[in-house]
This record gives C-alpha cells, sequence and structure tokens, in this order.
C-alpha cells in the first residue's frame, strides 16, 4: 500500500492520516468541513511532537516532514485519486455514509480497497455493489497512533485477498489486526466495553460503591491480569472447573448466561486449565509451575511500571519500586 485516502479528518481521521503516515504511506486527507480539515494539520503535529518527545516515534518526524507525508484536500476526487486503500472515517450516520459511499464511486479507482472505521454499523448495504468486492470494515480506537487494535470485518463479498492485503499492511505499521469471522456491532472489545460500563453502572445505582472505590476494584483486579492473560488465559490459571461451576451456581446476576458451550465441553473433556495441561489454550508444552513463575514475573514486571506511573483515578499505590 502507497497511496492511502483518509475521508474525515475529524477525531479518528486525523489520527489515522498520522497512523498511515508513521507507516511510511502517502496520505491525502479530507473532510468536508473546511474548518475540520485546517485544525486536523496543528492535531497531527502535535500528536507526532509527543510521539517523538516519548520515543515513540524518530526525531526526524517533523512538521516539514508530516507536511509532505499528509497532504489535505477540499476535493473528494483529489483525495481518492491513485488511492490503493480508502479509509473512510466520517460521522457515524447511515445518510451520510451511503451518499458519501454513492459520490466515491463516481471517483475511486476501480481496485481501491475500501475500509470503513465504523464502530456499530453495518456499512454493507451502503455501498455500491460493483464495490463489495473490495469492502470491508477496518476498525481502530482511539488514539489509533497509540491503541494497537485494529479489527478487520470483511464485507460478505470482499476478496480474501483484499483482507489479507490491509491485515498485512496494518501489521508491518506495528499494530495488531484481528480479522473478525463476522460482523457484529461493537466487534469485541467495544462490547466487552460496554458490558463492563453497564455492570459498573448498575453497582454504583445500587449503592454497592462509590464510583471511585468499583474503580479501585477495576484498576488492582481486573485490569491488572488482562494485559498478560486477556480473558480466556486467565481463566486458563483460574481453572476451568471452579469457573464452570461459579457460572451455574452463581444467583443475583452475576455473569448472566451460565458457563457457556465452550467452557462446558472442556470441562467435560478434562481440560480445566494450566494444571491440566490443557484448557481455551494448549499448556502442555512446560509444566505448569513454570507457566505459574511465567505469569508471576510477567505480573512483577507490570505491577512495577503501574506504581512508578501511577492511575488518574484514585487509590493508586505509592512509591517507586521499579
Ligand atoms: N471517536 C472515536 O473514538 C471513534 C473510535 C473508533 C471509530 N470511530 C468511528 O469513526 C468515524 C468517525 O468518528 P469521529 O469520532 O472521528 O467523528 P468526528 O465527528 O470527529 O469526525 C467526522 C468528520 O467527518 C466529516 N464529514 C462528514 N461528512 C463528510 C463527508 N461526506 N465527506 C468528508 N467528511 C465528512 C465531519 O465534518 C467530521 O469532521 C465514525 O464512523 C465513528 O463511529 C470513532
Amino acid at each position: 500500500m502507497a497511496n492511502v485516502a483518509v475521508l474525515g479528518a475529524g477525531t479518528m481521521g486525523h489520527a489515522l492520516a498520522l497512523v498511515f503516515a508513521m507507516g511510511g504511506h502517502r496520505v491525502r486527507l479530507t473532510d468536508s468541513n473546511p474548518a475540520t480539515l485546517e485544525r486536523a494539520q496543528g492535531l497531527m503535529e502535535t500528536a507526532l511532537a509527543t510521539l517523538v518527545r516519548l520515543g515513540e516515534a524518530p526525531p526526524d518526524r517533523t512538521a516539514d516532514w508530516l507536511a509532505g507525508a499528509v497532504t489535505r484536500h477540499a476535493s473528494l476526487a483529489e483525495t481518492a485519486q491513485d488511492a490503493e486503500l480508502i479509509v473512510e472515517a466520517i460521522i457515524e450516520r447511515p445518510d451520510a455514509k451511503r451518499a458519501l459511499y454513492a459520490e466515491l464511486d463516481e471517483v475511486a479507482p476501480a481496485e481501491a480497497i475500501w475500509a470503513s472505521n465504523t464502530s456499530y454499523l453495518d456499512v454493507f448495504p451502503l455501498i455500491p455493489e460493483r464495490r463489495q468486492r473490495r469492502a470491508m470494515i477496518a476498525h481502530w480506537y482511539t488514539p489509533p497512533y497509540l491503541v494497537d487494535l485494529c479489527d478487520l470485518v470483511p464485507g460478505p463479498r470482499c476478496e480474501p485477498e483484499a483482507v489479507e492485503r490491509v491485515r498485512a499492511t496494518v501489521a508491518a505499521m506495528g499494530q495488531v489486526p484481528i480479522v473478525m469471522r463476522k460482523f457484529v456491532p461493537g466487534y469485541v472489545a467495544n462490547r466487552v466495553q460496554a458490558a463492563i460500563q453497564a455492570e459498573v453502572q448498575r453497582l454504583l445505582d445500587e449503592g454497592v460503591g462509590t464510583a471511585q472505590e468499583i474503580d479501585a476494584a477495576i484498576i488492582h483486579g481486573i485490569a491488572l491480569r488482562l494485559p498478560i492473560l486477556g480473558v480466556f488465559a486467565k481463566a486458563d490459571f483460574t481453572g476451568l472447573q471452579l469457573m464452570y461451576d461459579a457460572a451455574r451456581n452463581r444467583s443475583g446476576g452475576a455473569g448472566e448466561g451460565g458457563p457457556g458451550q465452550a467452557l462446558a465441553e472442556l470441562v467435560e473433556a478434562g481440560k480445566t486449565g494450566v494444571l491440566s495441561g490443557a484448557g481455551f489454550y494448549d499448556w502442555s508444552g512446560r509444566p505448569p509451575a513454570e507457566w505459574f513463575e511465567e505469569r508471576d514475573r510477567r505480573l512483577v514486571a507490570l505491577k512495577k511500571a503501574l506504581r512508578r506511573i501511577g492511575s488518574l483515578a484514585g487509590f493508586q499505590e505509592k512509591g517507586d519500586e521499579a
């Protein structure tokens, strides 16, 4: 991928233009609002300067370099000209996206890949038929120059080669593309985040704790393990028999829906996690004690880094043990 067009220069668009520029691509950026397009330059420059200052981008990534790497264009035709990948990041309204796609159909190169950054919309019915073979969703998280996940959802008639090209391009930029097998609004991360949000809201309304206390539970309980284990590997360490029994015997609405089929099948097969050598993951390569030691080593490293950084929410621990 060399020429990338980014449509929409708002919260996501300006940042995605920066991501692709830093990834070595030539970027053309547009927005229907001239003031937003103008503002995007300053936002990109500030973000880039921060990344350079903190060592996340090389020092030669200056404002001058940026001016050459990302050009801004008022016209859609000029922006889409020669584009191999077109990233759509305009407002989250089906009517606006449909109108833009119709206009884009007139001017985009025949082989250009279309990738929508939509958060929740099934955009595929909005895309003209002849573009379906190159249409997908590529969904980033803000700020995309720091959050590595990119959800890729192939359209129903998208050619696998197009998906692979975008996957490889995103991976080559040091990010983490996940190709979803089907479209669900919110993908994985936003859905899990929404479930957490709904639950903490309920706990707050029921008077279980203050916002600060609930945040402390999240920060010191859940969050610490997530970057190292995710959810399924964490379950393998907890032990799947316990997870299964707890999910079956739980009362009061926590974790509604029972244990789930995949978990039940693993437990029935005796694959109860790290101690048994298998669970959601295969742990057979090393003795359990070594896996526990690996986990603990990483948790200690993370705790030390977090103590040094501190959290913005309350209850952060004091001291610097790193
Ligand atoms: N904000 C986030 O955290 C986030 C994260 C992931 C995905 N998204 C998705 O990214 C997309 C953009 O979201 P955002 O937060 O950047 O919105 P935003 O409102 O900040 O920016 C959208 C921009 O699109 C422009 N626009 C509208 N119609 C246009 C057209 N026809 N041609 C060109 N530009 C047009 C608007 O002027 C605006 O500047 C949405 O689909 C949203 O769901 C947002």
